[in-house]
C-alpha cells in the first residue's frame, strides 16, 4: 500500500510552489511531481490551451483526476496549480495529508508575477486581479493546509527549510 505524498504544496501562482517543491524533493531524497506536468503530459496540451480551447470547468476536472492519481500513486513532493483548490472534489482528496500553503502577501505577488506576461491572470490591474483572486481563494488555502509557510522576502531555499521546519521533517 502506498504511503501517500511526503508533502503537498499549494497556494496561488507565484509562491514559489515548482522552485520549493523541487529544492525540498532533492533535499529530502524523494521525487518531484506537478500536476499541471501531469495534465500537460497527458493531454498533449498547454494549459492555456486547455482553458482557451474547453474551459475552466473541464480543466478543474483534468485536474481533480490528476490529483486523485497523484496522491495515490505519489511518495515524494507534489506540487499543485494555483487553482486546485476552487473544486471541492479535488479539497477532498486532500484530506489528512501534509499540506502546505506557501502565502505571498500582494506587493510579493506583484514583484514575482504581476508583470509577467506568461499569467494573464495577473496581467491587467496585477494589485487589484491579485487581492480578489486571494479572497476568492484565501479562505479555501487555509482549510486544506495542515500549515501555512510565509514566502515574502524569503529565498526558495529559505522557504524550503521553513518548510521542513514546519512539518517536522528534519533530521536531528
Ligand atoms: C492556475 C494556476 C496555474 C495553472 C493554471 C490555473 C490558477 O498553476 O494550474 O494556469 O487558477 O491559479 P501555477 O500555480 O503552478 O501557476
Amino acid at each position: 500500500m502506498s504511503t501517500g505524498p511526503l508533502i503537498v504544496l499549494v497556494g496561488p501562482m507565484g509562491s514559489g510552489k515548482s522552485t520549493v517543491g523541487a529544492l525540498l524533493a532533492e533535499r529530502l531524497g524523494v521525487a518531484y511531481r506537478d500536476t499541471d506536468a501531469d495534465i500537460v503530459a497527458a493531454e498533449g496540451r498547454e494549459v492555456s490551451d486547455i482553458f482557451v480551447e474547453d474551459g475552466e470547468p473541464r480543466f478543474r476536472e483534468l485536474e481533480r483526476a490528476a490529483v486523485r492519481a497523484a496522491v495515490a500513486e505519489h511518495t515524494g513532493v507534489l506540487a499543485l496549480g494555483g487553482g486546485a483548490v476552487l473544486d471541492d472534489g479535488t479539497r477532498a482528496l486532500l484530506t489528512g495529508l501534509p499540506v502546505v500553503y506557501l502565502s505571498m502577501d500582494v506587493e510579493e505577488a506583484v514583484r514575482r508575477v504581476g508583470l509577467g506576461a506568461a499569467r494573464p491572470l495577473l496581467a491587467i490591474n496585477p494589485r487589484r486581479q491579485w487581492r480578489e483572486l486571494m479572497e476568492a481563494r484565501r479562505h479555501l488555502y487555509t482549510e486544506v493546509a495542515r500549515v501555512v509557510v510565509a514566502t515574502d522576502e524569503r529565498t526558495p531555499e529559505e522557504v524550503a527549510e521553513a518548510v521542513l521546519d514546519a512539518l517536522e521533517l528534519k533530521d536531528e
